[in-house]
């Protein structure tokens, strides 16, 4: 069970919906820690790749899940996610990353042996946890929760510039496409599916930006 006394605020939605940066904001101005739960999910992916491991075997991915050696250490702006030690920023922001962890994510198996990984970064005085699931089943006495939604085009818009900033290629029609692929399997699989926590705030970002979105957060939470 969580420490009561350790303040948790999830903020689940789908690929592109904004709530990494707003998660980094919120963690941020309450002086928390942070969790990027997609990050776990996207190293046990790229250690699949890495071993040529048949992503949809459940039996060959699941053992990697028991034995997955990382760490996030503080950088400048966003944290440096190492895999057996080894720095793979670059690699862990790419789509193919992300489309492979959405693969093995889809798993009871590995959902339920990354479950301890993801509660030890509960500390005081708080942490904010982003993914899919944080407030429905790894947190659900989370203090706050936050459901993140915005429009597939918008998030594909999104994706695509900052893609773009981080100096990778990208076509805008194929993102759209890859998220209308990556939404449907992670709202349909059969356990932990994208969906709203029923105490959950839905908040719907695509006419907000960044600032408004962080703020309207910030109020609700300073509020009660
Ligand atoms: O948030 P992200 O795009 O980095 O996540 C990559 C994939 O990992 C996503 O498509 C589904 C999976 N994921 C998950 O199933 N549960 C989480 N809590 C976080 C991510």
């Amino acid at each position: 069970m969580q420490d009561e006394n350790v303040f948790v605020v999830t903020i689940d939605g789908p690929s592109g919906s904004g709530k990494g940066s707003l998660a980094l904001n919120v963690a941020r101005e309450l002086g928390f820690h942070l969790l990027d739960s997609g990050a776990i999910y996207r190293l046990l992916a790229l250690k699949a790749l890495q071993q040529g491991i048949d992503l949809d075997d459940e039996q060959q991915v699941a053992p990697l899940a028991e034995e997955l050696d990382i760490r996030f250490e503080a950088g400048d702006e966003l944290s440096i996610p190492f895999l057996d030690n080894v720095d793979v920023s670059a690699e862990l922001r790419q789509e193919r990353t992300g489309d492979a962890a959405s693969r093995v994510a889809r798993h009871p198996l590995v959902r339920e042996r990354l479950l301890s990984l993801q509660r030890g970064f509960v500390r005081p005085p708080g942490l904010v946890a982003d993914g899919r699931d944080m407030g429905t089943v790894v947190f659900p006495d989370a203090r706050f929760k936050f459901f993140l939604y915005a429009s597939p085009e918008i998030r594909a818009q999104r994706r695509y510039k900052q893609l773009k900033n981080m100096g990778l290629s990208a076509n805008i029609a194929q993102l759209q496409a890859d998220i209308a692929e990556r939404d449907e399997r992670d709202q349909s699989r059969s356990v932990s599916p994208l969906v709203p926590a029923e105490d959950a705030l839905v908040v719907e970002s695509s006419l907000l930006d960044l600032a408004q979105v962080t703020e309207l957060v910030l109020s609700h939470i300073r509020d009660k």
